[in-house]
């Protein structure tokens, strides 16, 4: 078991109508809140009404219109602005991951007077960060208990993953009945995002029984749940346990004392949605059975087989090679059967620019140094498959 340094300061609230206890939540710092939204779903849903009730005696600053894929440009930079020019005390988050990110690059960039990509791209460590309370409307990114955000620059084709222990959030809150209403194109694509959060750290050179046991039943649970969310969008069991399993995906719980994955479906898919604005999930359903193909072999087959068995059931009296094969294929049958298009070409992307972002992909995700290493040509030839 390798060493580790472990800590997750951020509190959560969980389940119906915890929102009732923001007022006494928010009172622990100044009263000028940013509140970050995105397109206008929280409107939609009450939640922005039901906000300003409960925090109806604070100075409210409002940043609206963060896309997904949340973008350096506008909205990254204008609420750097937001928080100077107001002096905020806090930031308030509410919607899915993607206002949360945008949320903690505004909270580090807020606190230092250069420009904010220099701590994204890591050529300045942050010194401070406002603090950070969100309210999650989505579940898939696990970014209300993770101190990473992840922030596309367009002009560059950037996506980078910014992690920084600043960026924890203080409080989040998880009330599964604000995800009733997420759609099934992005409920499927939270399932596949945690499903593969999991993957990404259960594809080791070494593990824990621990460990093992516990992504193997963060994965059936995703399953099971996953597709009863998608059948009654208002089975609160069901949403409430994939929020959890959710919130579970990369806060490194998951991976303590196990060797390090290099996380590579994301390193490939950040450079899909940088390029192209995909949906995160999506990205990575399409990309991981083809990955998963690419790196079979006999260093990589007892993982393989392991996760076949545990995962989907399968005959452990089988050929070994035939196990890893039908576990692939399982991934893939998943995915598609919960209504996720399962080539690129279906979400817009072709062979054009698949050498550039092969590139891109090799030249700043490290994965030469992945658990089964990968290559530019490697990556090219994962991306082909996937067309
Ligand atoms: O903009 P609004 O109107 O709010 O609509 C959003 C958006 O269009 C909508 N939505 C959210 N909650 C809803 C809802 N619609 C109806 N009812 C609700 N309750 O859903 C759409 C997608 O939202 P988004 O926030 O983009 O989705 P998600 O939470 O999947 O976030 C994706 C982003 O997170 C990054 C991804 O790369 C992507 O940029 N990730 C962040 C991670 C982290 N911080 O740890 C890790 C992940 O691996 C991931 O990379
Ligand atoms: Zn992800």
């Amino acid at each position: 078991m390798q060493n580790f340094d472990y800590m997750t300061p951020t509190r959560l609230l969980f389940g119906k109508g915890v929102i009732e206890k923001l007022p006494d939540v928010m009172s622990q710092f100044g009263k000028k809140i940013l509140l970050t939204y995105g397109g206008g779903s929280i409107k939609k849903l009450g939640l922005y009404q039901k906000v300003m009730e409960l925090l109806h005696d604070y100075e409210i600053i409002e940043l609206s219109g963060i896309q997904p894929n949340p973008k350096y440009d506008p909205s990254v930079l204008e609420g750097v602005r937001l928080c100077k020019e107001h002096k905020v005390d806090v930031i308030l988050s509410v919607g899915g991951g993607s206002v949360l990110d945008c949320s903690k690059a505004i909270a580090a960039g807020a606190c230092y007077d250069g420009d904010p990509w220099d701590l994204i791209s890591y050529k300045v460590k942050a010194k401070a960060a406002l603090p950070i309370v969100d309210i999650l409307t989505l579940a898939a990114t696990g970014s209300e208990y993770d101190s990473g955000c992840v922030i596309s620059r367009t002009e560059t084709n950037d996506k980078i993953g910014y992690l920084d222990p600043l960026l924890y959030p203080h409080t989040s809150f998880l009330d599964p009945t604000y995800t009733f209403t997420v759609s099934r194109k992005q409920t499927a694509a939270g399932i596949a995002d945690a499903m593969n959060h999991t993957i990404e750290q259960y594809f080791v050179a070494d593990s824990t029984l621990l460990n093992d046991g516990i992504c193997e039943s963060m994965l059936r649970s995703l399953m099971a749940n996953g597709r009863k969310c998608l059948e009654n969008p208002e089975d609160y069991t069901a949403r409430a346990e994939m929020m959890l399993d959710c919130t579970y995906g990369c806060n490194g719980i998951l991976s303590l004392g196990n060797s390090f994955s290099g996380w590579p479906c994301h390193g490939i898919e950040h450079a899909l949605s940088a390029y192209y604005d995909i949906t995160h999930g999506e990205g990575l359903a399409i990309i991981t059975p083809r990955w998963m193909k690419h790196i079979l072999s006999a260093e990589t087959l007892p993982r393989f087989v392991k996760y076949g068995v545990n995962v989907f059931g399968i005959d452990a009296s089988l050929p070994q090679m035939e196990i890893a094969e039908k576990a692939i294929e399982e991934t893939y049958k998943f995915f598609e059967s919960i209504g996720i298009p399962m080539h690129l070409r279906e979400v817009g992307i072709d062979e054009s620019r698949i050498d550039e972002m092969a590139h891109h992909v090799a030249v700043n995700e490290g994965l030469e140094h992945a658990y089964a290493p990968l290559k530019e040509q490697d990556i090219k030839e994962i991306l082909i498959a996937s067309l």
